[in-house]
């Protein structure tokens, strides 16, 4: 499974990504907003930093807008990737846009159909929000669940990007269940790597080894 960083932020993308684990990296205008710079220039900077897929998200909800921002995006850089809603419209700007070989990542999906359609489209990633399903008390990996099942079914080359992470654990059950890609904030990643039983571990390894010299 890929692992993605869900964040505009410079300076949290090279701290992990000297890790080397960073596969891609998802933002939404929220995430641009927070960071106070312009959209163009932090993509291209992130671009250069990571070298797998970047999303970036339109802000047209017509197709003749999506269509000309998501033009625009392709040449900023090889690796960018498209957001595009789900809806009418960004399902329609996805098939002209993949016959162009623009990589179409449709975000805010909530259900199994609107995934179906998105792949029957043509998109390269789709997005399910677990996190936001969850806060509703609706049950955000059943909703990968059933996507994993119909992909399979059909042999759809669409990938699944968990988006939307609010624990480390919903990364394992993803992987479990056979989700493509995660996407998580910066916090969530630092989780998956640190245990405390880790830390301890490593503190009495040092202890006894100062004892045997
Ligand atoms: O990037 C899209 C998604 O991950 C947003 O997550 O926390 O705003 O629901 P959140």
């Amino acid at each position: 499974m890929k692992l993605f960083l869900d964040t505009a932020n410079l300076e949290a993308i090279k701290k992990y990504a000297s890790w080397g684990l960073v596969d891609g990296v998802t933002t939404n205008p929220s995430l641009i907003a927070k960071e106070g710079v312009p959209l163009e220039k932090r993509i291209k900077e992130i671009c250069k930093v990571v070298k797998g897929a970047v999303s970036t998200e339109v802000l047209s909800t017509d197709v003749e807008g999506m269509l000309k921002e998501a033009r625009v995006f392709k040449k900023w850089a090889k690796n960018i990737y498209v957001k595009l809603p789900m809806t009418p419209e960004g399902l329609q700007a996805t098939q002209i846009l993949s016959k162009e070989e623009i990589r179409i990542n449709i975000t805010l999906v909530f259900s199994a159909a609107q995934a179906l359609l998105a792949a029957k489209a043509g998109a390269a990633f789709v997005s399910p929000f677990i996190g936001r399903l969850d806060d509703i008390g609706h049950d955000g990996m059943q909703l990968i669940e059933e996507i994993v099942q119909i992909y399979r079914n059909y042999d759809f080359k669409t990938e699944i990007l968990v988006a939307s992470i609010r624990l480390p654990r919903q990364v394992t059950e993803a992987a479990m269940v056979g989700a493509d890609i995660c996407t998580v904030p910066p916090d969530i990643y630092d989780k998956l790597v640190r245990h405390p039983l880790t830390d301890a571990g490593i503190k009495k390894f040092l202890e006894d080894a100062k004892k045997a010299k």
